[in-house]
């Protein structure tokens, strides 16, 4: 092959392409041309409090299309990939208290400059003696290259950056390296409702704007299993509408959604919702939210009220920092097949016909 077409060169000028959008071609949110990287989140009120505390050129350099800030964060180590100009390590840099620890990466060096710039102005305004944040450049899909431990954090977060990886796989495989067991991968991106066209990959302003670098969503979930991740689960999602005509008729019928989704690092997981008749009583102790407690889209969980939950579900709740906060029924000794509050459903019922063949 030669020099400039084999697949590393493609993906290193992708790269290029990806640095030169967030370092020099956008300078604020309001530059962006779809909403792609920024859809409308309503923020609960005590990540609003937060906010407020956050400085205004941070703010204006956020392009994110989620909300990647979970439940519980308090002393706890988190890493955000693709940090950006360092609005959610801020965030999070409050909500994990002093005794916690975040990490941002990212490889594009003006976005860096900025997380760093207000470094010393955010460890002021959240009253703590030293910072808990640090900004490392680096490239997600190599971790490793930036000295980052197996089985170290308790939380990954990362807002509208994996689409715009050229190897998602790698990505995924190290996120699930550095993870602890019982953690949690917490991160909004883009997906599309089928597979985006090769041409359209490689147009930079599509690619930039966090659209044609987007997985199908169903070869997201078979990549999730495949690295580890065996139930994914859907926190929220909302369409992105390309407030542009040009770019609408490039990406014609495709349809793309901003996705949260959760991935716990528990290796018993099943790759189905299983029925074991366990439940759970969530006990109203997770300060910001203690009415009820929302796992994904399917799970709100009121306080004090008993809830019927699958393998999977008890397993994510009994194997992560949220075991604290709920009483726990029942084991996984009896298996009573598929959990049908889950959607799923057996292949066959009592009134199959019986077939005559053989
Ligand atoms: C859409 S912006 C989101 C930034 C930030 N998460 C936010 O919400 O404002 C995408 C960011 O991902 C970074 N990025 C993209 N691919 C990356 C990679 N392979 N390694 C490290 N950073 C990457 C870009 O430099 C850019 O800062």
């Amino acid at each position: 092959m030669t020099k400039g077409t084999n697949c590393c060169d493609t993906a290193d000028t992708t790269k290029d392409e990806v640095k030169e959008y967030y370092g020099k071609t956008l300078q604020h949110s309001d530059d962006l041309k779809t909403n792609a990287c920024c859809t409308g989140d309503i923020y609960p009120a005590y990540v609003k409090d937060a906010m407020k505390l956050i400085h205004d050129e941070v703010m204006q350099k956020y392009y994110g299309c989620g909300l990647t800030i979970p439940h519980s964060l308090r002393g706890k180590r988190v890493l955000d990939l693709g940090s950006g100009a360092g609005r959610d390590c801020y965030l999070l840099s409050k909500l994990v208290g002093e005794e916690g620890e975040v990490i941002g990466v990212d490889m594009t060096d003006e976005q860096l400059d900025v997380a760093n710039r207000h470094l010393d102005y955010h460890t002021e305004k959240f009253g703590y003696k030293k910072s808990n944040t640090r900004f490392i450049k680096g490239d997600i899909e190599k971790l490793n290259e930036i000295n980052l431990e197996d089985n170290y954090f308790d939380v990954i977060v990362s807002n509208c950056v994996i689409n715009l990886a050229t190897d998602k796989e790698a990505v995924m495989r190290e996120v699930y390296r550095v993870l602890k067991p019982g953690g949690e991968i917490y991160f909004s991106d883009v997906y599309s409702d089928r597979r985006v066209p090769k041409e359209l990959v490689k147009d930079p302003v599509l690619y930039g704007e966090c659209l044609s670098g987007a997985l199908y969503w169903n070869d997201f979930i078979n990549l999730s299993k495949k690295v580890g991740f065996h139930d994914p689960r859907n926190v929220e999602s909302e369409v992105i509408t390309i407030q542009n005509t040009e770019l609408q008729e490039k990406v014609g019928d495709i349809k793309f959604f901003s996705v949260t989704y959760r991935l716990f690092k528990i290796a018993e997981l099943e790759p189905s919702c299983e029925d074991f008749g366990q439940s759970v009583i969530y006990k109203g102790t997770i300060a910001e939210t203690p009415e009820s407690f929302q796992l994904d889209e399917h799970h709100l969980i009121k306080k004090g009220e008993e809830f019927k939950v699958c393998g999977n579900t008890f397993l994510m709740l009994n194997q992560s920092r949220f075991k604290e906060h709920f009483e726990f029924k029942g084991d996984m000794k009896t298996h009573l097949g598929i959990f049908e509050d889950c959607g799923e459903s057996a292949p066959f019922s009592e009134d199959s016909k019986k077939s005559s063949c053989c």
